[in-house]
């Protein structure tokens, strides 16, 4: 793993850009996976610039997000798939057939989930951003005996619950279910960033980078991988 705490935000967005950024202007049909929660906003911000200053083109791209909640159609505004229009989606040429969520209003969670996983067979990812849970989640693969390595419908615990109330008029509003891309999934990117910002995720960061490798803490698994770059604001990286 290449573990780099960052002086300042600024820092962090940017390098984590350039690397997504970077992908696309190598390979104008790279493929990117994309996360959600506060930490990657700052990157897209910055994503969105380099596009526009270095004429970078998605046209021929693709992406795919981590995960989505079940029962928000894409249009409800705490859905990820208007979260990813806002920050990144509606600044950038990406055609929209190319720019792939999981459908969490699907008649079907099963067959969503199969279809998504077989969308990734045919297209998988070059590199993956992923961001850090409390509890050390990725997507939302959330910590237990026992993890799913493909696409799958999950039941969301009631920290990660609260954590995401605060997008929410109250916690009530915060859907119970979400399908995400399994571990399994997650690690068959080529390259997989993990950013994570904040004094809260400290602890979480340790466990999760030299910690045991257990399904107890999903992104420890992240150690079995050849090509993670880590990327940490001081807060986060501070225990290690
Ligand atoms: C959500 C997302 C995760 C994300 C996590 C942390 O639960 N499903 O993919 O990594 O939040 O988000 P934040 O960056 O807001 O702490």
């Amino acid at each position: 793993m290449n573990i780099r705490v960052l002086d300042s935000q600024e820092q962090l967005d940017d390098i984590a850009a350039e690397y997504l950024i970077g992908a696309v202007e190598r390979r104008p049909d790279a493929v990117l996976g994309l996360a959600t929660g506060s930490t990657p906003i700052g990157i897209y911000e910055k994503m969105v610039e380099k596009h526009r200053s270095r004429h970078i083109s998605f046209r021929e791209a693709t992406t795919f997000n981590l995960d989505e909640y079940v029962g928000l159609a894409p249009d409800h505004e705490q859905s990820y798939a208007s979260y990813m229009n806002k920050h990144l989606f509606q600044h950038i040429d990406l055609p929209a057939t190319h720019a792939h969520l999981p459908n969490g209003m699907a008649a079907s969670l099963e067959e969503e989930c199969k279809h998504y996983e077989r969308m990734l067979a045919e297209q998988p990812v070059d590199i993956q951003l992923l961001g850090l849970g409390h509890n050390g989640h990725i997507g939302f693969n959330e910590p237990g005996d026992t993890l799913s390595g493909d696409t799958h419908a999950v039941v969301l615990q009631e920290r990660t619950r609260d954590a995401n109330a605060r997008f929410f008029d109250s916690k009530d509003d915060v859907p119970t279910h979400a399908i995400t891309m399994g571990v399994g999934s997650i690690l068959k990117a080529k390259t997989i960033i993990l950013a994570v910002r904040g004094a809260d995720k400290a602890d979480i960061v340790r466990e999760a980078l030299f910690g045991p490798i257990s399904t107890e803490c999903p992104a420890s698994l992240l150690q079995t991988h050849g090509d993670v770059i880590v990327l940490l604001d001081r807060e986060a990286g501070r225990k290690l």
